[in-house]
């Protein structure tokens, strides 16, 4: 069942030309958040983005261009850049670039020759939906619609957003998002003290039973994987995560608090922006939710200052606590549950060896995610349709259930899972 090493390369690697990385340029992808491109003619922002060197900037006109980081000229980078007159001109000589990487002044050839019009760089198009900048990366013939998942579509005040930069590579964290069965120990703690999470039914059954088998059910976007755990009255209790193609995953809720989620982009093979998304589909967050999610609650962290490195990071152990792991506080003695999936995502180093793990049955998700990307890059590259391109297959929603016991949870949980805009979640 393990993969092998080639299998391991495929999946995990994502510049230019590489299998994986034509697949995931196939879809949008989140590159920014919005408010750190907010002003016209502001300051232009590196991105990394499968490995691509980029540089994005607002315009004059409140266009966004994403550009080859680089001058078309002798190179230098076009963050030293001023972002004038609708348009970024590099810092050297001056040569100034459109939103769609049009050279559109080249000082010294002032009314000489076509020089200009030859020049222009890389530029990819942009959209801005839900407080995110998506970026597509792909062939402009296969362009798909704008992405639709729910958390994009909600008003402002019902979502809360951060991400993070994390030291691996991003599949090894988004199978953290897949495999639900680690939240009854590494979670453990949190669970009781979140304000995020506390005080759900359902963080007993977690809590209680710590074998949950699991089930997964493939759907037009992806896979849902359901994590079944005993309840009271002999039923079970089901927690349905959608994995959304290519790389979201959606938390089942807990209670009434506001529903998760995450994206897992590639920064380059080593690293990777995990985007933290929380939202209610039906009411605003309250101001002590988004307070909580500011101070690095829930699935958020706080950051090393100025930056979206977590504060806790792999240069200081985390600020791994060894006295709260002796006493139970704390299962893995880190704090918080983005930094505990983090901090065991980071250690198994950028890139896991798959070829030596040991799955089990509780790994039964990750194994098919793993064959759903690989079998999505194959149909891409013969030309055929992929997962999780359309709107429609995108609109899905997590959600925590009791059922009886010999209903399956496609069935039984579908009114959660496919639910319209604007209505409660279904949760325990
Ligand atoms: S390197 Fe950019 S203008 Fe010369
Ligand atoms: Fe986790």
């Amino acid at each position: 069942m393990a993969l092998t090493s080639e299998q391991n390369e495929q999946l995990t690697r994502t510049g230019p030309g590489s299998l994986m990385g034509d697949l995931l340029r196939r879809y949008w992808i989140p590159a920014l958040l919005a408010e750190e491109l907010a002003e016209r003619d502001g300051p232009p922002v590196r991105v990394r983005l499968l490995g691509e060197a980029l540089i994005a900037f607002r315009d004059s006109e409140g266009r966004i261009g994403l550009l080859d980081e680089f001058c078309a000229h002798r190179r230098v980078s076009l963050w030293f850049g001023r972002n004038e007159q609708c348009g970024l001109r590099c810092a050297y000589h001056g040569w100034k670039y459109d939103v769609t990487g049009q050279c559109v002044d080249l000082p010294s050839e002032q009314g000489r020759g076509s020089v200009r019009e030859r020049i222009r760089l890389k530029s990819y198009p942009c959209l801005e939906r839900g407080g995110v900048i998506w970026a597509y990366l792909g062939p402009p013939e296969l362009k798909p619609a704008p992405p639709e998942h729910e958390w994009a579509l909600v008003s402002a005040p019902q979502r809360f957003l951060s991400k993070r930069v994390q030291e691996c590579n991003y599949l090894q964290a988004m199978e953290g998002g897949i495999d639900s069965s680690h939240v009854s120990f590494l979670h453990s703690g949190a669970l009781q003290r979140d304000p995020l999470f506390a005080g759900a039914k359902g963080n007993e059954y977690n809590l209680r039973d710590t074998a949950p088998s699991f089930e997964v059910e493939p759907f037009d976007g992806g896979l849902l994987i359901g994590a079944r755990r005993n309840a009271d009255q002999g039923r079970y209790y089901w927690r349905v995560t959608p994995w959304i193609m290519p790389f979201f995953t959606l938390v089942p809720p807990r209670g009434g608090h506001p529903l998760n989620g995450h994206g897992w982009v590639p920064i380059d093979d080593e690293h990777c922006w995990t985007w933290s998304i929380s939202y209610h589909p039906r009411r605003a967050l309250t101001q002590a939710e988004v307070e909580a999610m500011q101070a690095g609650s829930g699935i958020h962290v706080r950051y090393a200052p100025g930056s979206f490195v977590p504060l806790q990071n792999k240069a200081n152990d985390y600020l791994m606590d060894r006295a709260a792991q002796k006493a139970g506080r704390s299962y893995s003695g880190v704090e918080g549950i983005g930094m505990q999936d983090a901090s065991l995502q980071e250690s198994m180093g950028p890139i896991i060896d798959r070829t030596l793990e040991n799955l089990v049955a509780t790994d039964k998700g990750i194994v098919m995610a793993r064959r759903a990307l690989l079998e999505a890059a194959a149909a891409s590259r013969a030309g055929k349709t992929v997962p999780g391109l359309t709107p429609e297959s995108q609109r899905v929603r997590s959600c925590a259930i009791e059922l009886e016991k010999d209903v399956r949870f496609i069935e039984g949980a579908r009114h959660g899972l496919f639910r319209a805009l604007d209505t409660d979640p279904v949760s325990v």
